[in-house]
């Protein structure tokens, strides 16, 4: 058998639709949803990932505005533009891509966005609210596997659940989603002991880990969810995800990479920048 593909582009694509009209609705109302994406320095995947955000506003019908700094930036002069743009009324949104230059702490800038703008989720006060239980914005890449999870009808109720990955972008947030949605969850990391038998036993499996073909056919149950967050570059360049190929004929349902679950996160930054700008206009 072979796993039914979970279709992450397409999906994405419906779901912009529906974020542009309900943007067109706010529009009438004098409300224009607005995200501020911040890059320092010039990482090539950061830029190739700012550049699909605008891209993403222009198709959900925000403003946008991008700061592209040098390098040499200093974190003082960081912290002063994202005061600026928690000030900003045209602004609903603050990105500031990570990773930035190793002489900015990534926490200080962080900390210093606003929490009702951080579109990101990666505020204390924002992850404090997704361990209760109570958000408003969601991490985008978690956020972005629920949808997909939702969309195909597999409900983690009582499930199993295994997340490959402890970081606080994607596996503890991604645990925390699936705990809210009553799965039994197992965050396994590198200090994991047995790592493929507690994979084994996973009827949902999420993988984070940064590994080209990490999760191989022997760590997966017979049947099981697969969901590949990873997105690596594989000895020819091509661009593959964290679980190797082959597990496609052990899962029943799989997100490719790529198109899985990649294209849903930019997508759930736009769905946080609606609902940022509808709460500071509500
Ligand atoms: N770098 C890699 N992923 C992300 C993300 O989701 N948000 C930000 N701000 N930077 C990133």
């Amino acid at each position: 058998m072979s796993a039914v593909r979970m279709d992450g582009k397409a999906l994405s694509a419906k779901v912009r639709g529906s974020i542009l009209a309900e943007t067109e609705e706010l529009k009438k109302q004098g409300v224009t949803p607005g995200l501020a994406v911040i890059i320092v320095g010039n990482d090539p995947a950061s830029e190739i990932y700012v550049r699909n955000k605008e891209r993403a506003c222009e198709q959900c019908g925000f403003y946008s505005e991008k700061y592209a700094l040098p390098e040499e930036t200093t974190q003082e002069e960081l912290l002063g533009l994202i005061a600026q743009l928690n000030e900003s009324p045209a602004i609903s949104g603050i990105l500031c891509q990570m990773p930035v230059p190793k002489h900015i702490s990534e926490q200080a800038v962080i900390d210093a966005i606003d929490p009702k703008k951080d579109v990101d989720a990666f505020h204390p006060v924002n992850v404090g609210k997704i361990m209760v239980g109570n958000f408003d914005f969601v991490p985008c890449t978690p956020a972005g596997v629920m949808e997909l999870l939702d969309e195909y009808k597999i409900d983690p109720k009582g499930k199993e659940c295994v997340v490959v990955g402890r970081s606080n972008i994607v596996g503890k947030p991604m645990s925390m989603l699936l705990l809210h949605r009553h799965g039994t969850v197992t965050i396994c990391h590198s200090r994991t002991q047995d790592l493929a038998e507690v994979c084994r036993r996973a009827d949902i499996l999420v993988v984070a880990v940064g590994k080209a073909g990490f999760i191989t056919p022997d760590m997966v149950k017979e049947g099981a969810v697969v969901i590949d967050v990873g997105i690596n570059r594989n000895a020819e360049g091509k661009v593959c995800g964290d679980v190797a190929p082959e597990v496609m004929e052990k899962a029943s349902y799989m997100t490719p990479v790529p198109g899985g679950a990649g294209p849903m996160t930019i997508t759930m930054l736009m769905k946080n920048t609606l609902k940022a700008a509808k709460l500071q206009n509500g």
